[in-house]
Order: C-alpha cells, then structure tokens, then sequence
C-alpha cells in the first residue's frame, strides 16, 4: 500500500530517495504540509502521496488551484453559500473544505491568494468551522490542508504580501520538490513512464529514445520541469527526433548569443523562467493566449510570470 502511493512518484534519485523519506515520515500526522517547489515540479503528485499515505486516505482528496478561482469567488468556492448570499446565488453549496470533510484539501498557488482573504483563512483554519456565506451558522470541518506555491513565500512574507501568522499555519511540515536539472539520473525513468502513459492511446509501441537523445535530455535544463519533460515525450511519440528541435528553439537564442549551454546552469530558475518567457513571447509575436499554450501554463498564470518578472514586450 505506502509503496504503491510512493511508486506514483517516479524517480530515485538522491534527492528524491529523501523526499520520499521524509514524506512517509509526515504522512500519517495531522499537521499542515505546505510542498515548495518550482512550475511543474510535481508538487501535486506529492500532494496526493501524502493523502494516499495518510490514514484519511479513503476520504476525499479535494484539489484546487488558487490562481484559477477569480478574486471575486473565493469565499463561496472555499466556504461555500446559502440562496441570496449574492445575486447568482439561487441553492445552498457546501464549499471545498467542506467537499474535503475526512480528508484532505490540496490548495495549489497559495502564495496567490489575495491579502484580503488570507485573514479569513487563517481564522477557518484557527477554528476549524467554516460559516457559508450568506449564514451565521458554523459547521465544523475536519479536514488536513496541503499547500503549495511556486512563489518565494519567504520573501513575499518580508514585502508584505503574505501574512506570516498564515505561513506559520501552513508550514508545520515543508516539503521542498527539487527542479528536474538538479535530478537528471530521474529523466531515463520519467521518460519511460510518459511513453507508457501516453504511448498506449497511440495504439502503438512507442520508440525507446536512444542514448544520445537520452544525454541531450540531460543537457536540457528543463524550465519547466516535469511537466516540460511530459510535453516533450508527447511530441516525442508523434514526431519522433524532430520533437528535440522545439526543445532546442526555445533555448536557441541564448544559446547562439553565449555559445554554451553552461551559462543556464548559473542562473536561477527565476531568471531562467523569465528569459524563457520573453523568447515565447517573442516567438509568438506577443500573443500571451498562444505563448501560454506553447509553455503549458494557465494564461493567468502567464500574466502573473509577467508581471511578477516585469517583462516588457
Ligand atoms: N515524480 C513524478 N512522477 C511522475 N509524474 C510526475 C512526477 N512529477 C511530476 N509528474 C507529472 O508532471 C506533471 C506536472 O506535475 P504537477 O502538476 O504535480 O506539478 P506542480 O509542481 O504541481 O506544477 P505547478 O507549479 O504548475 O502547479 C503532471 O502531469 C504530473 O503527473
Ligand atoms: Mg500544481
């Protein structure tokens, strides 16, 4: 059972040998999880061993990302709502946390979520009850939070924009999912588990990356992370080698300009992410709808990197 729910995260190397650790280490206590890790890391994956671990595990696993809930909603989505609570109201809804009830609620991009509201959270979670809007009436939840974020919360704390009495909530136990490039021993085995997942609805035995491909995948720094390497596999499978000729456009440009690879492996996977951005962008001729496509994030979350990174077009 513990082994199966670990075996759902592919890969053993060092780094995530320790993960896995220190995951069944916490899985079987109460206590809030709040997973860091950059875009596409596999932080939800993580976030689902934990529950699959737990003893809450034939209770519901209820996830939702922050970033996708507009400012506006979510209350009503986390608290839920009785008729009249707003105009569109029309039935009673119970809200996520109540969803979650035995379980365990995954919030996603919790370093997103609006100032304003973050006060009224950390209370639910200081009380336990949540109230639907547009009723006084406190219903009691027992629910574990799992938190992730991609955001430097620790530094969004210092500027204010995220309450540190929340972050000592949500932080009793951190996880820290490493980026792909710092666990390239795990990219043969990653690879082999998308070409089987994905290979299957092709009808046909997908071709096996030989070694060279397989170094090249190395070499990559995966900006994007698992994610990235799940696309590429993807591509990989209908297109064969040309599928590694998109992988290299995206990079191309630096790399013609500094003529090595290398120099991605002394930048931050800040400044990576941003300068990759820009090329899309650019590639895209400043059509943020298809560059978020390309990149396979949200286009709110496109937005965000955007701003967050103050990208002139
Ligand atoms: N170790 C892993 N083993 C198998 N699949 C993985 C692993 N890590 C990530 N994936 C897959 O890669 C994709 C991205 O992972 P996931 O959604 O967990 O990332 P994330 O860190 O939550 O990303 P984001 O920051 O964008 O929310 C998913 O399809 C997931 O199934
Ligand atoms: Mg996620």
């Amino acid at each position: 059972m513990a082994m199966d729910a670990l075996n759902q995260i592919v890969g053993n190397s060092p780094r995530m040998r320790e993960l896995k650790q220190n995951l069944l280490q916490i899985a079987q206590a109460e206590h809030p999880v709040l997973i860091l890790g950059e875009s596409g890391a596999g932080k939800e994956v993580v976030a689902r061993a934990i529950h699959a671990l737990s003893s809450r595990r034939e209770a519901p696993f209820v996830g939702q990302s922050c970033l996708a809930i507009p400012e506006a909603l979510i209350e009503s989505e986390l608290f839920g709502y009785e008729p009249g609570a707003f105009t569109d109201a029309r039935e009673s809804r119970p809200g996520l946390f109540e969803q979650a009830e035995g379980g365990t609620l995954f919030l996603d991009e919790i370093g997103d979520i609006p100032l304003s509201f973050q006060k009224r959270l950390l209370r639910v979670l200081q009380e336990r009850e949540v109230r639907r809007l547009g009723s006084t009436e406190a219903i009691p939840v027992d629910v574990r939070i799992v938190t992730a974020t991609n955001a430097p919360i620790e530094q969004l704390v210092k500027e204010g924009g995220f309450r540190s009495d929340l972050l000592y909530r949500l932080n009793t136990f951190e996880l820290r999912v490493p980026p792909l490039r710092q666990r390239i021993d795990d990219i043969p085995a990653l690879v082999e588990h998308f070409l089987r997942k994905h290979g299957a609805r092709y009808g046909i035995e997908p071709e096996r990356p030989g070694d060279e491909v397989m170094q090249q995948l190395k070499d990559y720094p995966w900006p994007g992370n698992v994610r990235e390497l799940e696309n590429f596999v993807v591509r990989w499978i209908s297109l064969g080698a040309e599928a590694l000729i998109a992988l290299d456009k995206r990079v191309a440009l630096s790399f013609e300009a500094q003529d090595s690879n290398r120099r991605w492996l002394s930048m931050t996977m800040s400044e990576i992410e941003a300068e990759v951005i820009k090329m899309v962008l650019h590639d895209c001729a400043g059509n943020k709808t298809l560059a978020a496509k390309r990149l396979g994030v949200a286009r709110k979350s496109l937005y965000n990197k955007i701003e967050r990174y103050k990208l002139e077009l």
